[in-house]
């Protein structure tokens, strides 16, 4: 017992120690992370109950439940069908699935399901190397899991974007069953539009992996997937999108062949990959959507100027932003080299020494192999900005970010002004501060 003893009080301080940690003394620019309003929050606490239930069954061609194979469940069909068609109408769309657990999840049964709809396992991915997630990947669960054959797009790396022309060739060559576009290091929007007519020409269906862009697709920048091209979307739900960790697939589902996806990916989804689908997540993903409908494009484009205007200021104060052509980012995301100050590896952990999380990244001219030696970082601005952080407050963040970088000042010494900084920025912004403000102000719209 007593060795129980310890380890149960060492796993609540860690716990204890980690919210102050990250939430109070960090500043985070993980840019595949999210920032969750005090509402939000208090609704993942507040359906408690619905954390321990189970809702196995099908789903009809709305994204509605149509069965479930367990009794107590007349609220909790209530609660995944208002939650699906929140989502439905922030993204304008007829078909949501949020039964989905995970970004990774949404990919699983989107590829699963379109790879049995479709006339072939091929699927055209962006390179890994390009910024594609590990799930799109034949090294990841496309390849290894599904058994996909995984073919790429042609990445032109000075645009940081597909290559059009030469993707043409590609998919008309290939005829895949699935075209994806989306990834993890991605700064531009990808040409959906460009490349729609090469997908219907070979019959292939169009997936789009959301999960970083989500909020900027809801506030209305970046770039409409659904109206572009994509058949489906997938995504993450704690990005961008600021709601609690979970997954969601949608789509406009307008004609029988996509119809007859739908199917298979909601076959993908029950019985093939769910059992619990984590339904107390779904009231919190609600508040998140009312926040993105009522505040998400001031929000989306903040995110965006910030991500850009920290491009500009590092790039005039000698760090090498990449694209600084195109003008850095359209995203929430800068990719920056930092092989001049020791590579990304060095500079990531001496900035987390100065309480600045960020992640080193490999970037496309690197050696793949070479894991442990990226040359870059990936800095998100999505938390500093709901945070509060205009313009003005982003170029302090990366005056401190520099001296850091160029070792003018030791991170111990930055660290005690980050905890400063991030005392001044304590609030949520852009969302409600508890669920009551939150009905309140939707009474009086
Ligand atoms: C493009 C993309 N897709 C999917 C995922 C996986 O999402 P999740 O962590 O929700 O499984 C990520 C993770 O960062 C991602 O970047």
């Amino acid at each position: 017992m007593e060795d129980f003893a310890d380890l149960f009080t060492k796993l609540i301080d860690a716990s204890r120690n980690h919210e102050n940690y990250r939430d109070s003394e960090c500043i985070n620019m993980i840019a595949s992370e999210g920032l969750k309003s005090p509402a939000v929050r208090e609704m993942q606490a507040f359906a408690s109950d619905l954390e321990g239930r189970y809702a196995e069954g099908e789903n009809d061609p709305e994204g509605h439940v149509k069965k479930r194979y367990y009794q107590g469940q007349k609220y909790m069909m209530l609660i995944e069908d208002y939650a699906t068609d929140l989502m439905k109408s922030l993204f304008k769309c007829t078909w949501a699935d949020v039964r989905i657990v995970s970004g990774t999840h949404a990919n699983l049964a989107t590829f699963k399901g379109l790879s049995l709809a479709a006339k072939n396992r091929k699927m055209v991915v962006t390179p890994l190397s390009c910024g594609a997630h590990i799930s799109h990947d034949y090294t990841g669960l496309s390849g290894n899991v599904l058994g996909l054959e995984n073919i790429n797009h042609v990445y032109n790396i000075d645009e940081f974007n597909i290559d059009v022309d030469r993707s043409i060739d590609v998919i008309r060559a290939a005829k895949p069953g699935i075209v994806t576009f989306g990834g993890s290091l991605f700064l531009f929007p990808h040409p959906i539009k460009e490349l729609k007519e090469v997908c219907d020409e070979v019959g292939a269906y169009v997936a789009y992996d959301a999960s970083h862009v989500l909020g900027l697709i809801a506030g209305g920048v970046f770039q409409d997937p659904l109206r572009e091209g994509a058949d489906f979307i997938t995504s993450s739900t704690h990005k961008t999108f600021p709601g609690p960790q979970g997954g969601v697939i949608m789509g406009n589902p307008s004609t029988q062949r996509l119809a007859k996806a739908v199917k298979k990916i909601q076959f993908a989804v029950f019985p093939l990959s769910t059992s619990s689908t984590h339904l107390g997540r779904l009231p919190a993903l609600g508040v998140a959507a009312l926040e993105m409908k009522l505040f998400g494009t001031e929000l989306a484009r903040q995110i965006v100027k910030n991500a850009q205007t920290a491009g500009q200021y590092l790039c005039e104060n000698g760090v090498k932003v990449l694209c600084s052509a195109k003008g850095f980012t359209r995203s929430h995301q800068l990719a920056v080299d930092v092989c001049n100050f020791g590579g990304g590896k060095k500079v990531a952990q001496d900035l987390e020494d100065a309480n600045i999380i960020l992640n080193k990244n490999l970037l496309p001219y690197d050696n793949q192999d070479d894991r442990d030696n990226p040359s870059g970082l990936r800095i998100g601005f999505q938390d500093v900005t709901r945070r509060g952080f205009k313009e003005g407050d982003i170029k302090h963040l990366c005056d401190l970010m520099v001296s850091v970088m160029k070792a003018k000042r030791k991170p111990s010494e930055v660290k005690e002004d980050v905890i400063a900084l991030k005392k001044e920025f304590k609030q949520v912004k852009y969302g409600f501060q508890n669920v009551e403000e939150a009905v309140e102000y939707v009474k009086k719209a």
